[in-house]
């Protein structure tokens, strides 16, 4: 199986995550500026809710993706108050034919004080146990 780590963020919280997800599957974790040029089995997708949306940027990396080089997307991410990004991401995915798997890691993420030092070593251990089952490694 091959996998990508892909991820946006405003504030670090999602480098945080991503990089705890990649280190697990063995993979580098990179910046949505980066394309997914590769053939992969999983895509693993960070991103986070601002002001009640995805940003626009990772609905355009969605966007770009190649159904034929991404056999589907694992989303996982933070956020303040709302619950997961996950029927945002799917509507991008469903537009260019990516499957998304239904299983997801979302945990509290810190946004002006509230939350603080979330996401923290348990989000980041439980990230990475979640992207190893997911993986099956
Ligand atoms: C500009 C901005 C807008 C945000 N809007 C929301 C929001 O509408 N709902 C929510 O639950 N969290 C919101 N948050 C909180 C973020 O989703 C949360 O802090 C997340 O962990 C940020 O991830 P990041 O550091 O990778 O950008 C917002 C954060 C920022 C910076």
């Amino acid at each position: 199986m091959n996998y990508a780590v892909r991820y946006y963020t405003k504030t670090g919280n999602t480098k945080k995550l991503a990089d705890a997800v990649a280190k697990a599957v063995g993979v580098e974790a990179l910046p949505i500026s980066s394309p997914v040029d590769e053939k992969v089995d999983i895509l693993f997708l960070g991103n986070s809710y601002y002001a009640f949306n995805i940003d626009p940027e990772v609905r355009d990396f969605i966007r770009s993706l190649d159904r034929k080089k991404v056999g589907c997307i694992v989303n996982f991410g933070s956020a303040a108050m709302l619950n997961s990004t996950y029927k945002k991401v799917k509507a991008e995915a469903d537009k260019v034919g990516i499957k998304m798997d239904e299983r997801e890691f979302h945990c509290k993420g810190e946004f002006k004080g509230v939350h603080k030092g979330r996401p923290n070593e348990d989000d980041l251990k439980a990230a990475a146990e979640f992207a190893k089952a997911v993986a099956k490694i």
